[in-house]
Parts: C-alpha cells; sequence; structure tokens
C-alpha cells in the first residue's frame, strides 16, 4: 500500500491555509504582537543555541510543521537509521554514520553485528598512525620525517578533510604541512605539490570505492612523483602512500599494501564520512584526543536528534523551516553565512551533504514528486558577502532564508574584530527581518525620488546558530545538526537522501569521450552535432 501522499497530508493542507495567513503578516507585526518571541522561538541542545525566531513562522506554524513531520513518519524512518536497516533502498545498505561516532562500548547493530568494536579498531589504528606522524617516528623511504601530508581524494573524500582542517587549523600541528588535491585538472595536483620536498612528503588516498576517476589520476601522479623525487626507488613508495577506502582489493590493485590501509564500511554514505578513517587528515592535523571531540560533538547531536521531542529537536526545526520555504514560499536556494574565517568552506562543505543528498525527483516508490525538494545551499563567510551578494538577499526579488553561524568567543582576539563581526550577523539578521520602511527613509531627510530606493522590505527570514567557541566538538555538532536537517527533510520529502544516481551519466558519457580525445586516429563520433562539434575542435586545437 502507498503510504499517503505528502501534498494530501492533514498538515500539508493546514500549513497552505497558515502559509496564506503568514503571508498577509509581516516579522514587525509578529515580533510587535509578541515581545517575548525572540526567547521563545530559541533552542539549544549539543552547545549550539538556534534563534529561529525571525522566520516567517507563528506558533501554529510550527506545531503544524511538526505534525507534518510526525505524520510523514520522520520519527519512524530516523529509528529505523539508528537501528541498522537498510534505509537506503536504492543501494540496500544500511546508513549509520551515526555509529561512526557512537562511543566505545555503545551497541549498534547491523545484520545482528554491532558495529561499534570494528569503528574504534580503525580509530585506534588511525590514532597510533597519527601519532606515529606527529611524533615522527613514522619516516618516509629515505629516512627523512614526514612534514607534509596530501590528502588525494574528491567529493565526500575530499571536502570533508578540507572543511575540517580549515575549520580546525587553530588546533593544528602547524610544523605540519596539509594540501588537498581533489580535481583530476593537473594544475590541482602541481600547485598542491609545489614547493614540497617528496623525501618527506606523505600521499593519503582516500576513496570510498577506489575507483574514482578523479582520484586514481591524481594517486598515478603522486606515484610518478614520488618516484621521480626519490631517485626510482619502488622499495620506499610503500613509506609515501597510505590509502583509505571500503574497497581492499582496489587498494591491493593499486600498488599500496593494505597494512597501510584504513578501512570503513558501506553503510557511511561519501558525504557522510569525514569522522570516519576520511579524517586521517584531520587527525594527524589535530591530534588524535582532539578528534574524539571532535566525534563527541557529533555524537551528541545525534543524541539529541534521537531523543529531544521534535518541537525543541535542533536539526527537526532546521529542516522543517527548509521544507516551509521551500514547498509553501517556493523559495529555492538558502544562504549559508558563517561569521567565522575558520569556516570558510563550511559552505562549500554543505553543497554536497545537502545537495547531493536532496537533490532528487523520485519518491522512494517509484514516483516522481509533485514538490519542491532540496534548496541550493551556497554561502561565503562573512563579512564579505555583505559586500557583495547581501544586495539582492536585502532588495532582491528572491526570497533567500540565511543561516547565520557565529561564536561567542574568538580564537585570536585582535582589538574589537571579534564585537564588530558578531554585530554584523546581529545586524544582517534584523535589517532582513524587520526593514526600513518609506517613512522612516524619509524621516532621515531622504529626497522623495530617492525613497524607493532606500526602503528595505525587510520580512526575510533567517535563523542565528550560535555556539560559545569554534572547537572540535562544536564543529561536530554543527555538522550533525545539518545531516540531521537534510535526513528530517528527506523523509518528509519521501526520498532517499543516501543514493546519488544523478552523479552516474555525466562520469559514463566521459569514459567515451576520453577514448575518443585520446585517440591517434580520427574517432568516428556519434554524438549530437554540438558534441561531436567540440570534440573535433579540440582535438584540432589543444
Ligand atoms: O560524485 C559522486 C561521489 O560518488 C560522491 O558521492 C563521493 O563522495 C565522491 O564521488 C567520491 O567517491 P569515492 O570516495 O568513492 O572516490
Amino acid at each position: 500500500m502507498h503510504a499517503p501522499h505528502l501534498t494530501q497530508l492533514p498538515a500539508w493542507k493546514a500549513l497552505e491555509a497558515n502559509r496564506d495567513q503568514i503571508a498577509r503578516t509581516t516579522l514587525r507585526e509578529l515580533f510587535a504582537a509578541d515581545p517575548t518571541r525572540g526567547e521563545r522561538m530559541a533552542v539549544e541542545g549539543a552547545g549550539l543555541y538556534l534563534d529561529y525566531s525571525k522566520n516567517r513562522a507563528n506558533n501554529e506554524t510550527l506545531s503544524l510543521l511538526v505534525q507534518l513531520a510526525q505524520q510523514s513518519g520522520v520519527e519512524a524512518h530516523r529509528d529505523a537509521m539508528f537501528a541498522g536497516q537498510k534505509i537506503n533502498v536504492t543501494e540496500d545498505r544500511a546508513v549509520l554514520h551515526v555509529a561512526l561516532r557512537a562511543p566505545e562500548g555503545s551497541i549498534i547493530l547491523l545484520d545482528g553485528v554491532d558495529v561499534v568494536p570494528a569503528v574504534h579498531k580503525v580509530l585506534k589504528s588511525m590514532g597510533a598512525f597519527a601519532d606515529g606522524i606527529r611524533s615522527g617516528t613514522w619516516k618516509g623511504g629515505s629516512g627523512k620525517r614526514i612534514r607534509n601530508i596530501v590528502n588525494v581524494g574528491i567529493g565526500g573524500s575530499d571536502l570533508g578533510p578540507v572543511m575540517a582542517y580549515e575549520a580546525l587549523r587553530h588546533y593544528t600541528d602547524s610544523s605540519l604541512t596539509f594540501r588537498f588535491v581533489s580535481n583530476v585538472d593537473g594544475t590541482d595536483f602541481a600547485e598542491a605539490v609545489a614547493g614540497l620536498d617528496p623525501a618527506e612528503t606523505l600521499f593519503i588516498i582516500s576513496s570510498k570505492t577506489f575507483v574514482t576517476l578523479e582520484t586514481m589520476t591524481n594517486a598515478q601522479t603522486a606515484r610518478e612523483w614520488i618516484l621521480a623525487g626519490l631517485g626510482g626507488d619502488t622499495s620506499v613508495v610503500a613509506r609515501h602512500f597510505v590509502a583509505v577506502s571500503t574497497n581492499a582489493a582496489k587498494v591491493a590493485e593499486f600498488g599500496i599494501d593494505t597494512t597501510n590501509m584504513f578501512g570503513f564500511w558501506d553503510w557511511v554514505g561519501g558525504r557522510y564520512s569525514m569522522e570516519s578513517a576520511i579524517g586521517l587528515s584531520t587527525m594527524i592535523a589535530i591530534g588524535p584526543r582532539h578528534f574524539a571531540d571532535l566525534l563527541g560533538g557529533f555524537h551528541a547531536m545525534d543524541e539529541h536528534f534521537r531523543s529531544a521531542p521534535l518541537e525543541r529537536n535542533l536539526p527537526v526545526i532546521l529542516g522543517l523551516l527548509g521544507v516551509w520555504y521551500s514547498n509553501f514560499f517556493k523559495s529555492q536556494s538558502i544562504a549559508v553565512l558563517p561569521y567565522e574565517q575558520y569556516l570558510k568552506r563550511f559552505p562549500a562543505y554543505l553543497q554536497q551533504l545537502t545537495m547531493e543528498s536532496n537533490g532528487k525527483s523520485t519518491r522512494l516508490d517509484g514516483t516522481h514528486v509533485t514538490y519542491n525538494t532540496g534548496s541550493i545551499y551556497w554561502g561565503e563567510p562573512g563579512t564579505n558577502g555583505q559586500h557583495s551578494f547581501y544586495q539582492l538577499i536585502h532588495q532582491g526579488t528572491h526570497l533567500i532564508p540565511c543561516d547565520f553561524i557565529g561564536f561567542n568567543k574568538a580564537l585570536n582576539q585582535l582589538g574589537h574584530h571579534h564585537d564588530y563581526l558578531i554585530s554584523n550577523i546581529f545586524a544582517q539578521a534584523e535589517a532582513l527581518a524587520f526593514g526600513k520602511t518609506a517613512s522612516q527613509v524619509k524621516a532621515e531627510g531622504t529626497p522623495d525620488w530617492l525613497t524607493p530606493h532606500r526602503v528595505f522590505e525587510g520580512n526575510r527570514p533567517s535563523n542565528v546558530i550560535m555556539a560559545d567557541v569554534l572547537n572540535p566538538a562544536t564543529l561536530g555538532s554543527l555538522v550533525a545538526l545539518y545531516e540531521h536537517a537534510v535526513f528530517t527533510q528527506g523523509a518528509i520529502w519521501g526520498i532517499n537522501c543516501f543514493d546519488q544516481w544523478g552523479v552516474e551519466l555525466g562520469k559514463q558519457l566521459a569514459q567515451n569521450i576520453i577514448s575518443e580525445l585520446e585517440s591517434v586516429t580520427q574517432p568516428t563520433l556519434a554524438h549530437d552535432s554540438s558534441t561531436n562539434t567540440l570534440i573535433q575542435r579540440y582535438r584540432s586545437r589543444r
């Protein structure tokens, strides 16, 4: 039997009516009518404070959104994930990234087997290896200490490591250099190794599948670079390569000794893997103790997601508000705006997490959706965006809900910088919500003809997410907050957040085109006329 269609659920219908009511009011009016709104519509958990009061929503909206979550089975779906059920049905896999951060001794069963001991076994071997690099006991093939770590991976095997390295830079061992290579563009590799001594360089080849074109190409180039730098001595290559993968056979085939491999499992999605062995570069950078704190932050949010009532549940609220704007206001995108320079790669990280997860239009039952799904996520660290794209958010024609992220304490306390930085979060959220009316603009002496240009309509929604300080634990909580918000949305939309079939076609077509580009003889081209012409032009001009 088919589940009732989302748009036929009673809560959906009631939300449509509520939307019509909300559309006639403003955030100014909502705040004026309820002086406690700013305190009331805030929730705290796992080290994060979420102020969601500046959303176009009233008490009824929130209660109906929670009902929508209940009627669409979010809780049962969440419990199925934690219970190791194969909710990634199109790949017949469990979804157990929560097991990666489960404390030692807890039990998470998959097909009757507790997966937590295996997780901690890998964490321990990662820890021993990270300590070896950090202390200098693990040496390169020529006996020199490893000083440079280059992670080679793409997608989830890159974005998490890069984001975490940048985010936690304050906690990293600054005597070590970290670089990241992802793009198949040779420039990425060339620039990443520029200035590095091969004798002091370790490559971490990170790939869940170990067949990804970009990563395998870069890994091969890395091998050649090490060999060329070390006089062609193949016996020393092993000291300069480790692998992180689920695919031991492919790792061995590539020529990396599987004793230098750190494993994970098919129940970890690429974009949910930064705290698995894919986080090896992170662990080397910040050390095993801080890595344990990172896992602790993730776990704290997992527990909050699992146990807090839906109406006090941070990821649920965040996810529901995304559904609210996407489905009831036809908003297309969400801006994520971290006012913390160390989080400069966080929006890029979130793009894969959110868009590869919820960029789907087929429901679990195989039918096509009749409503919007995943939003377009984008952003830049504050205050840079203010001098660039905020104009459109304030006065443009698109409704772009914003997530502002800030920290009470600065990691680099310099003069007034931090107060200036944080004042801008509060000011931007205030300006978006309340705007500036024509009479306010006129009262400043603005001539009539200029007044309309200087009016801010306001009524533009935002969330403010605050934590005390950016550290491994708060980073873990923040990532898990978005993971579970994505999950909540996917459950409501009835889609599979955990597959990514949409990336396949381009990969397959590229394989054919590679042989056509590289063919010595003129290939017979059977594409469309545009693709044929592009191939011919490139062949004749490269
Ligand atoms: O582009 C699709 C994708 O499969 C992502 O989901 C994944 O994170 C990335 O490629 C890299 O895959 P792998 O870790 O197997 O190299």
